[in-house]
């Protein structure tokens, strides 16, 4: 059995000392959680967030980081700056940092072997915009996103991936993929994973769906066979509304 991963994106949002109340506030609420719970702060409030999820089951990931160990990469930041704080999770690829950072697949790959070979759990964010999905080219497009991003990696390594399955439509439009949609897509991907490795690698592989998942839809969407859990971003900004989704 899989676990399930409730993990909050929490983007551009909250200050180091909003962090540390966010977290004080979330912690009894999440404490017999079923599922894993990761909240991912903006950079600057990851050690304020280290340190409040102190003794919690609160684990704390980053929303990036660079594919280079050290050096002249002015704004960037380490694998093992990360390390050293104490955080174990990082989100690559994001759509937001595809669209607005010029992240490609080819960075996003350098970022999974940076993350792995320095023992960090990637979350690799993959999925369509409106225009792919009207084109019915959803498959083809996060197959392939799929197949870069796992390039080199081994098959050992591959077992401690989260790929995290959100539509771009989806995301921060209230617009929630269907369950249907979403199991149907987190599929394609486990099937793809089958593909490149093992059937063994594809059971273990978390496999997460996030776009405008919320209180209401989160049981049923990670009911699904496939769907092991989610990426949130506006609703883990509410301790009361991620506490309910960590519990789904
Ligand atoms: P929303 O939950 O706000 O739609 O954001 C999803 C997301 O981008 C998580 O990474």
């Amino acid at each position: 059995m899989r676990q399930t991963v409730a993990a909050g994106n929490w983007k551009m949002n909250k200050t180091p000392s909003e962090t540390r109340a966010l977290i004080a506030e979330l912690a009894p609420l999440v404490k017999d959680a079923k599922n894993k719970v990761i909240v991912c702060p903006t950079a600057v409030c990851l050690p304020a967030a280290v340190e409040a999820a102190k003794g919690t089951n609160i684990l704390v990931g980053a929303q990036n980081l660079y594919f280079e160990d050290k050096g002249a990469f002015t704004g960037e930041i380490s694998a093992d700056m990360l390390l050293d704080l104490g955080v174990s999770y990082v989100i690559i690829g994001h759509s937001e940092r595809r669209q607005y950072f010029a992240e490609t697949d080819e960075t996003v790959n350098k970022k999974v072997l940076k993350a792995l070979e320095k023992g960090l759990n990637p979350i690799i964010c993959v999925g369509e915009s409106l225009e792919q999905r009207e084109q019915g080219i959803t498959a083809d497009l996060v197959r392939m996103q799929v197949k870069i991003a796992l390039q080199g990696v081994s098959a050992e390594q591959a077992k401690t991936v989260i790929i995290a399955y959100e539509p771009i439509w989806a995301i921060g439009t209230g617009k929630t993929a269907t369950t249907e949609q979403a199991e149907e897509v987190c599929k394609t991907i486990r099937d793809c994973i089958c593909e490149l490795y093992c059937a063994d690698v594809a059971e273990a592989v978390i496999i997460q769906y996030g776009g405008s998942v919320n209180a209401g839809n989160s049981a049923e969407l990670f009911s699904q066979a496939n769907i092991d859990g989610g990426l949130v971003g506006g609703a883990s900004l509410k301790a009361a509304d991620f506490a309910v989704i960590a519990n789904s």
